[in-house]
Order: C-alpha cells, then structure tokens, then sequence
C-alpha cells in the first residue's frame, strides 16, 4: 500500500509521521508533496520520508492520499489532481469544512474519506473522527481506521454534520482546554505563586484528573459530587461557576465552532 500525503503542514507532518513511526507502513512506502521549496529541502535532509516536489512522480501509483492543505488551496490542488487519478484511490481529507460531495465533484472519483482531526495528534493523543463515502468498503475504511489511529485514536461517524460536531467538540476543544488552563494559571500568579509554581499547580492539576476520569466509568458530575463536600472551597468555587453560568457559556461556545463549521462548508 503505497501513502501519499499532500501539504507537509502541521496536520500533514503529524499524519505522516504517525503513520511512518507505525509498523503498519515503513518509511519507504510513506510519499510526501508540498510547493514549498524550503519545506521539501528541509524534509528531504531528514531523509524520514520519500519527499516529492511534484505530483506526476507521485500521485498515480498512490493508493492512499492523504489531504493536508488549507481549504482555500483545494480547489487549485484539485485542478492539477484530476489528469492524474484512477479510480480504485482513497482520497482522505483532513481539511476543514469541505464536504465530500465538493470533493468527489472537484477530483471527479467517488471514493472519498473525511475527517476532523485535532491537535493532540502531535503527541499521539488525537482523536479523529472520520465518515466515508458509500464507495469506500468496509476493508478500505478499516485499512483507514487504522492509519489516522498512528496518531492516537478515532472514532467513526454516520454523517457528516457528526464531523462538523466535532469540529466543535474535540476539533476547536484543546482551545477550550487552554482557555481554562490559563485562566487558572492567572488565578495562580495572581494569588503570587511564581510562573513555574503556578504552571506545575495547573499542569498536574489537569493531568491528574484526566487520569481519575479515565480510571473508571464515573461522569466528571459524580466526581464533583464527590470532591465538594457542602460548605467546603470546592463546593465555593462550583457555586461561583454555576452562578455565573459557565457550563451554559462553555455549551455555547462549542455550539459556535460548530455553526461556523457547517457555515464554512457552505461557503
Ligand atoms: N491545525 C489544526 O489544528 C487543524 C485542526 C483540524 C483540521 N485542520 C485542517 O488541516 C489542514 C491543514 O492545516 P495545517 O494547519 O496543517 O496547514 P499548514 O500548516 O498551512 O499546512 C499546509 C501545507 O500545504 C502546503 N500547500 C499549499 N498548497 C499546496 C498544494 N497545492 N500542494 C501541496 N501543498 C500545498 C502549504 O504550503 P504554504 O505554506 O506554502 O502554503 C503548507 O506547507 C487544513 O485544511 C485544516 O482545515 C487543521
């Protein structure tokens, strides 16, 4: 099986590198294309892929093709894309917003696979959602599965306004996750803890309770329950947020990550 991945971005390096670290494909096998000059020289001195700065060499006699550039390029890559194409290719997008159908229209083949990675990925802690077209077997999507799982784990959905949900939910979420962070990391310094002290107080506080919650099968409710004890700080502070409506604030602010989603696919 032989994997191309078009825009060696941020998205694209972390997929690929995902997948070349996997025993599933060797080094060999994984191809790279970008337009940029200096990011191809850098790439090809790694030697960690097999660097393209054309697609001739590249496209045809690739099984898989991974997706990688912003959205705003997609429609220039198509043009040049389409000479090239059979039909028996996958192509995976990892771009925001474009709707497989814009995708089967553009590249005129109906296999189509789209997803909504996230950030995590970066460190193998990703979770992507993905939806394929009907034309995608059932061994095709599980071969896919198992590429965009190199970069942590993935979930399947039914449709794609589920890919569009979780642009707001875990797409736009590590942005949520940072906001409260550093709002807690201000807390930190304000009450005159030193910057290193304040970022171990919020760093272990986040990564000790993720690891709680993941232990067993209690909601993040139950644990506050569990920890606020009546009258007591915890139960202070809860009361302050619920006061303040801050689980209401944080629903709508996914909501609107999601409702741009869907806005920017119409586009
Ligand atoms: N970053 C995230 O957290 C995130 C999350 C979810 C989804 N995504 C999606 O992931 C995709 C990539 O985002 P990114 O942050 O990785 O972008 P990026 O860092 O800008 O990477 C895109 C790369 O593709 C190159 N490129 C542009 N046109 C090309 C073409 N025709 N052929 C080949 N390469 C081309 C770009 O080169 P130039 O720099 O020269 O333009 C750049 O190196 C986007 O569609 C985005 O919606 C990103």
């Amino acid at each position: 099986m032989k994997v191309l991945v078009i825009g060696a971005g941020n998205m694209g390096l972390t997929y690929a590198e995902g997948m070349a670290n996997s025993p599933l494909l060797t080094k060999h096998k994984l191809r790279i294309f970008d337009t940029d000059p200096k990011k191809i020289e850098t790439l090809k001195q790694q030697s960690q892929f097999h660097v393209y700065d054309t697609l001739d060499d590249c496209l045809p006699k690739s099984d898989l093709v991974f997706i990688a550039v912003k959205p705003y390029h997609s429609a220039d890559l198509f043009k040049i894309m389409t000479p090239m194409l059979n039909d028996d290719q996958i192509f995976v997008s990892l771009m925001a917003g474009v709707t497989i159908e814009t995708i089967q229209q553009q590249l005129g083949k109906s296999k189509v696979v789209r997803t909504m990675p996230n950030l995590p990925a970066q460190v193998g802690k990703g979770v992507t959602s993905y939806t394929a077209s009907k034309s995608v077997s059932r061994v095709e999507l599980l071969m896919v599965r198992n590429l965009l799982d190199t970069t942590g784990t993935s979930i399947h959905v039914n449709t794609e306004k589920f890919i569009d949900a979780s642009t707001g939910i875990s797409g736009s979420g590590p942005a949520y996750v940072f906001y409260f962070m550093q709002s807690m990391l201000d807390a930190a310094l304000k009450m005159g803890f030193s910057a290193y002290d304040s970022k171990v107080l919020v760093s272990n506080t986040f990564e000790g309770a993720i690891e709680l919650f993941n232990q067993n099968d209690m909601s993040p409710k139950s644990w506050i329950e569990k920890v606020a004890s009546k009258g007591g700080t915890t139960q202070a502070a809860i009361d302050s947020m619920d006061d303040n409506n801050v689980k209401q604030l944080i629903q709508d602010a996914a909501y609107a990550a999601f409702d741009r989603a869907v806005e920017l696919g119409k586009k």
